[in-house]
């Protein structure tokens, strides 16, 4: 589905990549596992034009483009909420903005809003509740592009640790009820073991793979599986030794 080589970003003639590359199956839910600031938000902001590449290509179902724009749905690190509007009208914006039958995208988003625990609180404003229910909100916004690749930086990040499990859970069900192919940064390894079908763990700046797990797993996954656990004491020993986070 997705085929990046030889990505390249500089800031300041340093380059936070170069020569990366990437391989991203349709159906899949890849994981990228990496130390703060290594470039992981930047990689994201490149593939998706917020930010122009210096080099590389990427392919798009056979078709070399410059970035995918909103050929994928990607969820910011911030949740970039428009503060004068309502959660709900917040979430509803790609529908609004792609012509969609709203009465039908209002429905989604109320069941959505449910799913999330994000019920009753439609007609707030983002500075009314709590960052982890704006992430959550944005979370919706994001499902709500429908699109077949989704790219997630830190989406649970703000969430304690039940709703955090909670949200797991629900975004292994959303993968499969919306056929996703999803990337997704993030810090936490179990969240990773939990979710990923590949995990790569990326290097300090400049930003580099420097292993790869695949887990054969079904899913939903035991945290005691003899597997899980062998993969996280490798992931934690690499880790370890390569001072990444
Ligand atoms: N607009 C910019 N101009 C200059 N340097 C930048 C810019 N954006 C990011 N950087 C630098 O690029 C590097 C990678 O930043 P990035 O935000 O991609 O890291 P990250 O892996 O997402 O970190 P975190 O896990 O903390 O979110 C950092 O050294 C950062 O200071
Ligand atoms: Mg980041």
């Amino acid at each position: 589905m997705l085929q990046v080589t030889d990505l390249a970003k500089y800031y300041d003639g340093q380059p936070v990549f170069s020569g990366f590359d990437l391989h991203l199956p349709a159906g899949r839910f890849q994981v990228l596992l990496g130390p703060s600031g290594c470039g992981k938000t930047t990689l994201f902001n490149t593939l998706t034009g917020v930010t122009p590449k210096d080099a590389g290509d990427i392919v798009w179902q056979g078709e070399t483009m410059s970035h995918l724009g909103n050929l994928c749905a990607y969820m910011h690190q911030k949740d970039l909420l428009l503060p004068w509007f309502s959660l709900m009208d917040n979430a509803l914006l790609p529908a609004r903005t792609r012509g969609l039958d709203m009465a039908a995208a209002r429905e989604r988003t109320t069941q959505l809003f449910f799913r999330l625990g994000l019920a009753g609180f439609e007609s707030h404003r983002p500075h009314q509740v709590s960052g982890g229910m704006r992430q959550r909100c944005a979370l919706v916004r994001t499902l709500m592009f429908d699109r077949d690749l989704t790219l997630l930086d830190e989406p649970l990040s703000a969430l304690d640790a039940i709703t955090r499990q909670r949200l797991q859970h629900l975004l292994l069900l959303l993968q499969t009820e919306f056929s996703k192919t999803i990337l997704m940064i993030t810090h936490d390894v179990d969240e990773a073991l939990l979710l990923a079908d590949d995990i790569f763990l990326l290097s300090p700046l400049p930003m580099a793979v420097t292993r790869c797990f695949s887990l054969a797993l079904p899913k939903p996954r035991a945290f005691d599986d003899p597997l899980l656990l062998h993969t996280k004491a490798e992931i934690l020993g690499h880790l370890e030794k390569g001072g990444v986070s």
